[in-house]
């Protein structure tokens, strides 16, 4: 026990898929850590190798994909572990949450029979106990009636009570990490603002470490605590949140935020969006993968590569600007 706060500890990921056109890496030497307790938003366009990053931790790859590296959660490698292994974490020890509530929820299914059919099998719980632990949990998410309602179908709940039904469900056997991969990019905003003020609110009664996945740097501003920017399957910047919103040492990060609405730059300033598209995995350009979008290039990052330097205290970043002090 050299770390007893230590949580998670990724050391140089990578994913691999095979396909006809050749080998597609989507997560390429990827580190990080997360102490118990914090909430770290993983940020970047579509296609950046978030989702995959997550689902190669809990064995959700799909079938041409690999993945090399290791994942020590609590001191289990989970990369070493067996399917069968793996499910008895995932839903217990991790839940994950996705974008589409009905990935993990069954129509044909009542509420109430799904809950109990997880707390069964991960706590041995009675169905009479599980029934009480899902009204409860239905509670605590804000669906109003949970008595009644536990027991309707999916269908019979609105896009955002959904959300809050499967969040319940990931929450069920007290995760002590919950992944929540784009939960509310299917949402309106105000919806999504209700889920992420449930979240937050969630975090603090159960006390649940949570890795949160976006394509929006505005999301993580009031729930994350640390913020990993990706880029074609790298790590481009690292750093606690407050310092990636006020200091962001990235151009591609630069990028991310001035493309967020933000309530104290109104009037007179657009919104603006980066320029081109994410590079095409298969054929990454030379040097930078940013460089072709990257409005303040240097000759040599069309050569050369940066790598990822500690620039700070928990600040990591890939790029060769010099360092701003302003
Ligand atoms: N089964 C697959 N076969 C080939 N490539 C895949 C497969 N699944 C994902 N990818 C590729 O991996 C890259 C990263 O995907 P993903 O992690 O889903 O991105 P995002 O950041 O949007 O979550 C994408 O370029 C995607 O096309
Ligand atoms: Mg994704």
């Amino acid at each position: 026990m050299d770390h007893p706060q230590r949580l998670l500890d990724v050391q140089d990921l990578r994913v691999r898929f095979e396909t006809n056109d050749g080998e597609i890496r989507a997560v390429d030497g990827l580190s990080f850590r997360m102490r118990a307790g914090e909430t770290l938003g993983i940020v970047g366009e579509s296609g950046s190798g978030k989702s995959q990053t997550v689902l190669s931790m809990l064995g959700l790859l799909a079938s041409n994909g690999r993945a090399e590296g290791r994942v020590d959660f609590r001191g289990t490698d989970l990369l070493s572990l067996t399917p069968s292994e793996l499910n008895r974490i995932r839903g217990d020890a991790i839940s994950i949450i996705f974008q589409d509530p009905m990935t993990s929820l069954n129509p044909y299914l009542r509420i109430s029979k799904q809950m109990a059919e997880v707390l069964v099998l991960h706590k041995g719980m009675s169905e009479a106990e599980a029934r009480r632990r899902a009204i409860e949990m239905l509670d605590a998410v804000k669906i109003p009636d949970a008595a009644n309602r536990v027991d309707r179908y999916p269908h019979e709940f609105s896009g955002g009570m959904r959300q809050r039904v499967m969040i319940a469900m990931a929450l069920l056997c007290q995760p002590a990490l919950l992944i929540a991969d784009e939960p509310t990019t299917a949402l309106d905003v105000t919806v999504q603002a209700q889920i992420m003020h449930l979240m937050r609110e969630l975090k603090a009664d159960f006390d649940t470490s949570i890795i949160l996945i976006t394509h929006d740097l505005g999301v993580v501003a009031g729930l994350c605590d640390t913020v990993l920017v990706m880029y074609a399957g790298e790590m481009v910047e690292y750093g606690p949140v407050e310092e990636i919103f006020e200091r962001p040492l990235h151009p591609y990060t630069q990028g991310l935020l001035e493309s967020v609405p933000r309530l104290d730059r109104r009037g007179g300033t657009r919104l603006h969006s980066i320029p081109g598209n994410p590079p095409n995995l298969l054929h990454l350009p030379p040097g930078c993968p940013f460089q072709p979008r990257c409005e303040r290039r240097l000759d040599r990052c069309a050569v050369e590569k940066p790598s990822l330097v500690e620039v700070g205290p928990d600040r990591l970043r890939a790029c060769h600007l010099e360092v701003s002090h302003d």
